[in-house]
């Protein structure tokens, strides 16, 4: 090759290189996480001095729903009850933090925290807390949740029933209690 012609050729490679990198700014940052993205993977500080027993509360931590459920002796009285009738009654194929991986599915017996978004295809089951037949759902049904969309039922501590078409029970966020009546969803650390 001669000299001339290995200058224009080095001239256009860089050229080309330059180009490139020049093409590949806007993209790269189109990664950079907005403040708004940051924020809606931020944990959310809930309050539950006014949730009653036998109520939940709805929060949103990363677009999802969390309920919190603040459950009465007569709904803790029932997660023993159900064993039978659920697939995974001890949590052994589900998602929740090692600190909530007990029958209540939870730091304190009386707060239940899970993720609102139904295992099976992320429909959001609908509260269905009366037991008996009022509930529709029979009379031996002793309270929990129905997904309207194709049928699952959870109990009372988002555990799944047997043979239903979601394959796990609703996970438990990383959470910790901040005092008696806040709690930060999303982070557990000390
Ligand atoms: S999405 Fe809940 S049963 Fe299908």
């Amino acid at each position: 090759m001669d000299e001339s012609r290995r200058q224009l050729l080095i001239a256009t490679t860089a050229v080309g290189t330059a180009g490139a990198v020049a093409l590949a700014v806007p993209f790269v940052a189109s990664f950079a996480p907005s403040e708004r993205a940051k924020a809606a993977g931020a944990p959310v500080e809930a309050d539950i001095s006014k949730l009653p027993p036998g109520e939940m509360m709805v929060v949103e931590w990363r677009g999802k729903p969390v309920w919190i459920l603040h459950r009465t002796p007569e709904m803790l009285a029932t997660l023993e009850k159900i064993r039978d009738k659920l697939a995974d009654p001890d949590s052994e194929k589900s998602e929740q933090p090692p600190y909530a991986k007990n029958i209540h599915r939870s730091i304190k017996p009386e707060y239940l925290i899970v993720e609102g978004i139904c295992t099976h295809l992320g429909c959001s089951p609908t509260a269905k807390f009366q037991p008996g037949e009022a509930s529709g759902l029979g009379a031996e049904w002793l309270g929990g949740y129905l997904c309207p969309c194709h049928g699952t039922l959870f109990d009372l501590a988002g555990r799944v029933f047997k043979n239903m078409p979601a394959p796990a029970n609703l996970p438990v966020p990383p959470h910790k209690y901040l005092s008696e009546t806040k709690i930060l969803i999303g982070e557990d650390k000390a």
